[in-house]
């Protein structure tokens, strides 16, 4: 059964909103027309965007094309909403009901609704207003990547492998391309207003021009090793006074590049992350662990990062090719499904919101839920600081090929693993299609 079937349910209508059984009549006639409005949507193309062009408009700001960006924002992030929510009127009503993919649907319909209504951006005052209702929708979809990981987890036995990973795919593709177009059009808001006091040569709204490889993996590694417990507090406490992994960075160190530094940090955190990891456990006697190895390359028109571990490989009895790490269905990754993963995912949700912030944002929450965990530690705490709920990997994937990048992994069973990430250097390529 599809989800347009749910309207004629009482309770919980299609289009998220309650309604009584009484109501419910004319409610299903309002279904029917926003249905239609959603088409009218739904049936426009996505405009996308290279980061080229992103940084080439906002390189000469001023206020007539600040305006003009605020409006493309609000013109064209309903267009990519309603082509999702059309995605997840497609799927199983078995999944679609599940509670946690329909608060996702709900907040779609809400915030498909909020843009639409939005009225015209004309002055510099009303874009800071844009800019505030932008900051408070970005807030509210933060629990959007937990709720939607755990419901598909709990419906991958409704659906084939193909159709849920593109699915998901598609989803967190959509959702990184609506946040980048909100954050750059608030940080040249904030540039252009003087608010956001950093050189205006270092970036152009969230793109960072001259992107230093080598000092955001130096970053990454140095903030790891500081906190071993955070990477794996089962592992920290048996191995109490080891020494973590050193990080070796080789090759073309004075590499500078236009990224995003948010989804760049986001994906060397994640592979080193996993990297010390797998390292430090497949060398538990040794005092010292074998370094990892990160060789940066400056290709004519890609960036390669190479991490290389000798953590002992990828491989078990539940991954039996690396791209099935990669992979939201427990037919290819049969982790999906473990009891302890997914009570971790539900711990996410419950008690720590979303998951990808930045680094700096995301040890802030270490901080802090280790500050929470010490106060509540005579109480009845079961959570796990840390739940390792096997996202990073499926994020760094999809952040890679956002705009036309690669990832690979190669494991060298017994040995270690070579992950191979490559980003397009010139930032031609447009946003995957998927937006
Ligand atoms: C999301 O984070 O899922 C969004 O769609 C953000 C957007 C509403 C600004």
């Amino acid at each position: 059964m599809r989800l347009s079937a749910l309207a004629r349910r009482p309770g919980k209508l299609w289009d998220g909103h309650s309604c009584s059984r009484r109501a419910l009549t004319s409610a299903a006639n309002t279904s029917f027309y926003r249905n239609r409005l959603l088409e009218t949507y739904a049936d426009k193309p996505t405009s996308r965007l290279s980061l080229r062009q992103l940084v080439f408009y906002g390189r000469a700001m001023n206020e007539d094309r600040l305006i003009k960006s605020a409006n493309y924002v609000r013109t064209e992030l309903p267009v990519r909403i309603a082509h999702r929510i059309r995605n997840m009127q497609s799927l199983p009503y078995v999944v679609v009901t599940n509670d946690e993919v329909a608060k996702v649907y709900e907040l779609y319909w809400k915030a498909f609704d909020r843009f639409r209504t939005y009225p015209t951006i004309t002055t510099l005052a009303e874009n800071d207003a844009f800019c505030q209702f932008l900051h408070e929708l970005l807030d509210e979809h933060l629990p959007v990547i937990p709720h939607l990981f755990l419901g598909l987890s709990l419906a991958s036995p409704y659906m084939e492998p193909e159709v849920l990973d593109s699915f998901m795919r598609r989803m967190l593709v959509s959702r990184i391309s609506r946040r980048v177009l909100a954050q750059h059009h608030i940080a040249l808001s904030d540039s252009l207003a003087g608010r956001d006091g950093e050189s205006p040569e270092d970036h152009v709204g969230i793109i960072y021009t001259q992107l230093n490889a080598r000092e955001s993996v130096e970053k990454c590694a140095s903030i790891l090793r500081q906190r071993p417990h955070d990477i794996d507090a089962d592992a920290a406490q048996e191995l109490k006074s080891a020494t973590w992994p050193e990080v070796i960075v080789d090759g073309h160190l004075e590499t500078r590049f236009s990224y995003i530094k948010e989804h760049f940090e986001y994906m060397v955190f994640e592979l080193l992350k996993n990297s010390m990891r797998f390292t430090r456990l497949h060398h538990r006697d040794a005092d010292i662990p074998p370094p990892i190895r990160v060789t940066v390359v400056a290709g004519t028109n890609d960036i390669h990062i190479r991490i290389s571990d000798q953590g002992g490989g990828l491989l078990t009895t539940d991954i039996r090719q690396p791209t099935d790490l990669f992979s939201f269905s427990h037919t290819r990754n049969a982790t999906r499904m473990a009891s302890t993963r997914l009570q971790s995912l539900r711990d996410v949700v419950e008690y720590q919101g979303g998951v990808n912030a930045t680094i700096e944002e995301q040890v802030q929450r270490w901080k802090r839920l280790a500050e929470i965990k010490s106060e509540e530690a005579s109480k009845n705490w079961r959570q796990d600081i840390h739940p390792r709920i096997g996202l990073g990997l499926p994020m760094s994937n999809v952040f890679a090929r956002y705009f036309g990048g690669e990832l690979e992994l190669v494991s060298l069973d017994g040995w270690g693993t070579d992950v191979y990430l490559r980003l397009p250097k010139l930032g031609t390529n447009l946003e995957g299609i998927e937006v």
